[in-house]
């Protein structure tokens, strides 16, 4: 999973004087700026922070590992790209292509390789990109700038579910699974991949109540339980809203259709292929489910991780 990767001396520099876990997979987590990021994610980020122009028409995709990512990706591609692809069941991009592929990762797939500065300007505007980068991480032109940044969040005991199964998937052949006890420790003391759930959650939740046309804060059960509202309520926060034709001609359901679970679960490109970092398709495609964490969780669990999401964001108006 974990490939070679070159580093810059500003992170060879900080990683030794970073506190240290053990982390999910082969990778030690290392915490940066009060968050957990793999060893091979830390370049990524600084990278990032450093050399991101974030231009005013620009579109961030911002999410907490394994809340819907791949879905939303989708969703605003689609969004978009629907002029572009008027028969979106005959040519459209993500018939044949991953979301990640087609949505990258600033951290992650631009920025991962030490200082080098990708060309982004060519990309015709709004350029999308994503991140799961904490608010106090984002490069200070996302902030500077009237980018928009639209969050999506999910339910902290579907996300550890979720988080648990993709990283004992992507575990290497040969080497034990995490179990969920480990993990479920792990997580509560915020030390999983982009962690704290909670601080990275908060964070984005104070931003969107102090600048609601900058960021929108989306939850993954909305997305589940009232899909064409939330998908119209993304168009017009992103500056393109459905007209009454296009919403009479069913694009919207279109839209959804395509983006749908059982859609892209069972596109050949999502059954076989994989992400160039290693991540097969498949593993970004489980099950889909709202509440699926109670087959997994003890009473105790679940007591534990409600009890913490009630202390730690109650007070601010926050609940799952
Ligand atoms: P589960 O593991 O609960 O099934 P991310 O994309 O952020 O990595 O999140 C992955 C989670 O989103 C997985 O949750 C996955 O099944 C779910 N998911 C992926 N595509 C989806 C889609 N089109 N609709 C609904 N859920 C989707």
């Amino acid at each position: 999973y974990l490939q070679e990767f070159e580093v810059s001396q500003e992170y060879k520099d900080l990683i030794s004087t970073l506190p240290m876990e053990k982390g999910w997979l082969a990778s030690h987590l290392h915490q940066y700026q009060g968050f957990w990021h793999i060893t091979r994610q830390l370049q990524g980020v600084l990278s990032c922070q450093k050399h991101f122009n974030a231009l005013n028409s620009d579109i961030l995709i911002v999410t907490n590992p394994k809340s819907g990512t791949t879905w939303l990706k989708a969703w605003i591609f689609a969004l978009l790209n629907r002029k572009k692809y008027p028969k979106m069941f005959q040519n459209h991009p993500l018939l044949t292509k991953n979301p990640h592929f087609l949505v990258p990762f600033l951290e992650l797939d631009f920025y991962k390789d030490k200082d080098l500065v990708p060309e982004l300007s060519t990309i015709p505007s709004p350029r999308l990109f994503s991140t799961h980068l904490p608010y106090v991480s984002l490069s200070k032109s996302v902030l500077d700038t009237d980018c928009k940044i639209v969050y999506l969040c999910r339910n902290p005991k579907d996300t550890f579910i979720s988080l648990w199964h993709f990283t004992n998937k992507l575990k290497m052949e040969g080497t034990c699974a995490n179990s969920l006890e480990d993990s479920f420790e792990k997580f509560c003391n915020g030390v999983s991949l982009c962690g704290p759930f909670w601080d990275h959650v908060l964070g984005y939740w104070k931003k969107s109540l102090e600048e609601p046309k900058k960021i929108m804060f989306m939850r993954y059960e909305e997305m589940k339980k009232s899909p064409s509202f939330v998908l119209k309520q993304v168009a017009r926060f992103v500056g393109c809203p459905f007209s009454k034709e296009e919403e009479d001609e069913g694009v919207v359901d279109d839209i959804l259709k395509l983006c749908s679970f059982k859609n892209l679960s069972n596109l050949e490109v999502n059954k076989k292929g994989k992400l160039s970092s290693g991540e097969e398709h498949s593993a970004f495609f489980r099950c889909g489910k709202v509440g699926d964490s109670k087959n997994y969780l003890t009473t105790e669990m679940i007591e534990k991780l409600d009890a913490i999401t009630e202390k730690k964001l109650a007070q601010h108006g926050l609940r799952f």
